[in-house]
């Protein structure tokens, strides 16, 4: 891929910058679509964000950046503009800038993760959920299934506290959906999403105990690396039908190309 002066230039802000992925998966993307767009990393300590979106102001080939972990909140500060979505999670994972320098952030984990359950044909509305996690991810996802119209949701976490806070929230925004915090038996669900860091590592636990879950049940894991996590192994094994992080991440480029178009 050449880049030149009429290439629209794209960062992806993180600290640690070693694990990044989602400029190579961008680049890619930008590549099949034919759209002359380069994706960089960039490492950004959390104390220089606020310099470094003042630069990215001033750079007039830059159409946008992602943000990814420490970054997702702090950005918020620096930017002139969020989205209601982005508001609503209290997270921000893509920024916008616009021709005369504004910044506008998005959140695009909601509508990535829910479109790409339904690319592979796993239903959200009417349906009972369960999702353990309540960190950044986890809003989002949490977010997202309340408005693609699941009937109930329980979120499950290691911190209950904030599982109860997330339930709040969900419950508050989208009222049609029976929203819970608190341990539950997995096998009574008809989707089971894991939103936790919990199968990243090979000697991690299972993030929840799926005994019982058969072939009525999907099972969702938003972990990128591995594709296939412990859990989505053991899922399969028993019949379930499973979906890891790597479709939510690719259905998000989409979201991506279109929002920095507009
Ligand atoms: P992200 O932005 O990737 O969601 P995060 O906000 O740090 O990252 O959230 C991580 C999630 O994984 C949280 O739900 C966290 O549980 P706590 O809220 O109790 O911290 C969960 N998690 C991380 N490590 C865990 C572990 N060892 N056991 C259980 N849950 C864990």
């Amino acid at each position: 891929m050449e880049i030149t002066g009429k290439t629209k230039i794209m960062f992806v802000l993180a600290h640690p910058v070693d694990h990044v992925r989602a400029s190579a998966v961008l680049n890619t993307y930008f590549q099949s679509i034919d759209d002359d767009v380069a994706v960089s990393p960039l490492h950004v300590l959390p104390a220089d964000l606020g310099a470094v979106l003042a630069s990215v102001r001033l750079m007039r080939n830059v159409v946008g950046f992602g943000v990814t972990i420490p970054h997702k909140t702090g950005v918020i500060e620096h930017l002139d503009e969020t989205t209601p979505t982005a508001a609503l999670i209290g997270a921000v994972n893509f920024v916008k800038r616009t021709a005369d320098g504004r910044l506008i952030g998005d959140n695009l984990d909601a509508r990535g993760f829910v479109a790409s359950l339904a690319q592979h044909q796993i239903a959200v509305r009417g349906r009972k959920v369960l999702q353990v996690g309540a960190g950044g991810a986890g809003r989002a996802t949490a977010f997202g299934l309340a408005e693609a119209g699941a009937r109930e949701l329980t979120i499950m976490n290691r911190d209950g506290a904030k599982a109860h806070a997330l339930a709040e929230a969900v419950s508050r925004r989208y009222p049609e959906t029976k929203v819970n915090a608190g341990r539950a038996e997995a096998r009574a669900f008809d989707l089971i999403v894991n939103t936790t860091s919990l199968g990243m590592k090979t000697d991690d636990p299972l993030p929840l105990d799926i005994e019982g879950v058969g072939p009525a049940t999907a099972v969702s894991d938003i972990i990128v690396t591995p594709e296939v996590t412990r859990l989505l192994e053991q899922a399969a094994a028993q019949g379930a039908r499973t979906i890891g992080g790597k479709p939510m991440l690719d259905a998000q480029m989409a979201l991506v190309a279109r929002f920095i178009a507009r």
